[in-house]
């Protein structure tokens, strides 16, 4: 698969894979002002923790070459301006915001706007290359724990697309399967953007790893037929008591501990937040519409208020282990050294 996000080198601008068209038409489209870039992460055609991650550091390079002042100071607190907008357009994922600092601690003492266009953009292109090599590197610690034959639960999509590529929890299936291993996934639909359903079974099934998707309500029916042997899924933050995931993890989370399923939680480095408790953290209210309306029909009678938070909080000791790019975790105290 080719990657989610990247910089197009000959139009100077970002080029992403909009993954609202999805699984109908796999496009790219490009970002080419601040003002695209921040439409296209707050409509989710750039979406998934560490893909945001990168979107906010090339959104940085971006801001640096759209941005025109008289003076170096005046340049770069434009610049700044322009890249806090990318780094507040969705406030859950933590890798947004660390993207974005970390290609603006980059311009350091930049001599001009020339030397903070190049920096920006090393900068972003480095963090884009780590992407794929955690992935990879989490991917090989995780498929360890995956058993040969093993029918894998995963909620919303937190594969290639989510990422630069390869993927976090869909990273270790697809590091199981590299190694030899038989997986069968059960996508859940991940209700209601469809990012289980659309995103998830469109990318294993164009690798040809079998997938079969449910609605998110047949989870716990699964897990008590005994049908399911592992769930894994991927994480926006992980605070020092916390998993903060797509909507319905949490349920998953408590479903598995009471049928005694391992459930893992795979993610970067990059998505460890060790400065705030889960308590503290905003979770994203998304707009009515996603939840009250199916194919352009109203599902909830006008006036009925709806609540759509986008995450939700899972406490870490419903987690069996957290993987990442350095190993795998089973105390979670032991993430934040
Ligand atoms: O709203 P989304 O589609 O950006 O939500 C994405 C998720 O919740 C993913 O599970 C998470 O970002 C991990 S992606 C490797």
């Amino acid at each position: 698969m080719d990657r989610t996000i990247w910089w197009d080198h000959q139009a100077d601008r970002i080029g992403l894979v909009d993954q609202t068209l999805l699984p109908g038409r796999y496009e790219a489209t490009a970002c080419a002002a601040i003002d695209e870039l921040v439409e296209a992460i707050q409509v989710l055609r750039v979406r998934g923790a560490p893909a945001l991650g990168v979107a906010g550091a090339y959104g940085v390079a971006l801001a640096a070459r759209t941005i025109t002042a008289d003076d170096l100071e005046e340049y770069v607190s434009r610049v700044r301006e322009a890249s806090n907008r990318v780094r507040s357009a969705r406030p859950t994922a933590v890798n947004l915001a660390w993207g974005v600092d970390r290609a603006l601690e980059s311009i350091g003492d930049a001599g001009d706007a020339d030397e903070v266009r190049a920096r920006t953009l090393a900068a972003a292109e480095r963090l884009a290359e780590e992407d794929l090599v955690m992935c990879r590197a989490l991917g090989a610690h995780g498929a360890a724990l995956i058993p040969d034959g093993a029918t894998v639960l995963t909620h919303c999509n937190a594969g290639a697309l989510a990422c630069v590529g390869w993927g976090t929890a869909l990273g270790v299936v697809r590091s199981a399967v590299e190694a030899g291993k038989r997986v069968n996934v059960i996508a859940c639909e991940t209700r209601p953007l469809l990012q289980g359903a659309r995103l998830t079974a469109y990318e294993l099934q164009r690798d040809g790893i079998p997938v079969t998707v449910c609605p998110d309500s047949a989870a716990a029916h699964l897990m008590h037929e005994g049908g399911i042997d592992v769930v894994i899924v991927g994480a926006d933050r992980i605070c020092r008591d916390a998993v903060f995931n797509k909507v319905g993890t949490y349920m998953h989370a408590i479903t598995a501990h009471h049928h005694g399923i391992p459930f893992y939680v795979a993610a970067p480095s990059s998505t460890l937040d060790p400065d705030l408790p889960g308590a503290g953290i905003e979770i994203e209210e998304r707009g009515r519409d996603e939840v009250a309306c199916y194919g352009g029909t109203s599902t909830v009678p006008a006036g009925v208020p709806v609540r759509n938070p986008a995450f939700d909080l899972t406490p870490l000791d419903l987690v069996t282990a957290v993987i990442t790019e350095k190993g795998v975790f089973s105390d979670p105290t032991a993430l934040f050294p």
